[in-house]
């Protein structure tokens, strides 16, 4: 079968040989015990990068959002999030069905970025009949925004507004490290406006399995009794752990060349296509979406690609996705974009 230049996600990684030999090598035990050292040392990594006095290695980012939320929540509490979030949109209802509350979704001026602006109008008034406003959850890079990253000083302004209402912050940082090579900050800058953190170490890190919520040690604590509850307590699941604290250790920096290799599709997109469009402020980090005008429907022209080798999968919106990641070359993105031209003009 030919290869193909596989832009679908930056989920699609496979585990290199170096983070195969890691994961062979790692010692490990039962970590329901608490007693896996390499699950230890993984916690205890991403707690100090992020400046927080635990973390917990789940099995998924969807997990370690929603142990964020069981953790902060109670029956007929609500969430703040923006309409486009993970949380609200690709979650399958969990929030409501693990933690019975609401979403609160606020679409965002800027760029799937919500502002305090956005958000302060969503705050409920404090009454018995209303839900009570107990988390603003944002996610930093915004995935169906195409990648986007917070500004440091708006993220501070929602905190500011959380805190004088008694509300916690929740960070969806699934692509948090992607977001700290765009902009400079350290995952320490942007983890201390939030009480919890999600980070995930599948996405453009390219370990195989599995996140981490970070956050105070009680909350972590209640949240290892939830991940217990869902059935997500692991046993010997150092082998797993050692992929993320390899990728953790060996592949952050490197995300800059999946950005490179993101606005290299878009240039060449953008210099030679009439009809497919691009927002280009919106190419930030390693996300591309793409609105062909006139062309097929988007199933279809996803099919069309396939033919050329080619896999982009579908965004929100009418829109295209291209996703870079450590197993595409600047070659093949350039290869990609030009083929994308080729096919509809
Ligand atoms: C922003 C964001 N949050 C959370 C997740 C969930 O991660 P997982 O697929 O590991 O459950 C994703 C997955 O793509 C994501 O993009």
């Amino acid at each position: 079968m030919n290869k193909f230049i596989d832009l679908r996600s930056d989920t699609v990684t496979k585990p290199s040989p170096a983070m195969r030999k890691a994961m062979a090598d790692a010692p490990v035990g039962d970590d329901v015990f608490a007693e896996d050292p390499t699950v230890i040392e993984l916690q205890e990594e991403v707690a100090a990068i992020l400046g927080k006095e635990a973390a917990l290695y789940a099995p998924s980012g969807c997990m370690a959002n929603q142990l964020a939320i069981a953790v902060h929540t109670t029956t007929g509490d609500e969430v703040i999030l923006e309409a486009d979030a993970h949380i609200y949109n690709y979650e399958t209802t969990a929030a409501s069905v693990l933690s019975r509350v609401q979403l609160n979704p606020v679409k965002a001026a800027d760029r799937g970025l919500l502002s305090a602006e956005d958000i302060r109008p969503a705050i409920r008034e404090k009454a018995y009949y209303m839900p009570v406003s107990r988390v603003i959850a944002l996610e930093n890079t915004h995935n169906r925004a195409g990648g986007t990253v917070y500004p440091m000083e708006r993220i501070r302004e929602i905190a500011a507004l959380a805190r004088g209402n008694d509300i916690m912050m929740h960070l969806d940082g699934a692509r948090l490290w992607n977001a700290c090579v765009f902009s400079g900050h350290s995952p320490k800058e942007y983890a201390d406006l939030f009480d919890t953190v999600s980070v995930c170490f599948s996405k453009g890190l390219g370990a195989p399995v599995g996140s981490a919520l970070a956050g105070p040690k009680e909350l972590i604590a209640t949240a290892r009794r939830f991940r217990k509850i869902w059935g997500g307590g692991m046993r010997q699941a150092g082998i797993i752990a050692a992929g993320a604290l390899y990728a953790l250790r060996h592949h952050r920096e490197r995300l800059a060349e999946d950005h490179a290799k993101a606005r290299r599709f878009a240039e060449v997109v953008c210099n030679d296509s009439k009809h497919i469009e691009i927002d280009r402020n919106r190419v930030e980090t390693n996300i591309v979406l793409l609105k062909i005008e006139g062309g097929p429907d988007l199933p279809h022209a996803l099919s069309m690609l396939k033919e050329k080798g080619m896999l982009l999968s579908l965004g929100s919106h009418g829109l295209l996705r291209a996703v870079t990641h450590m197993d595409v070359t600047m070659e093949e993105c350039e290869n990609a974009a030009y083929a994308l031209v080729d096919l509809f003009g």
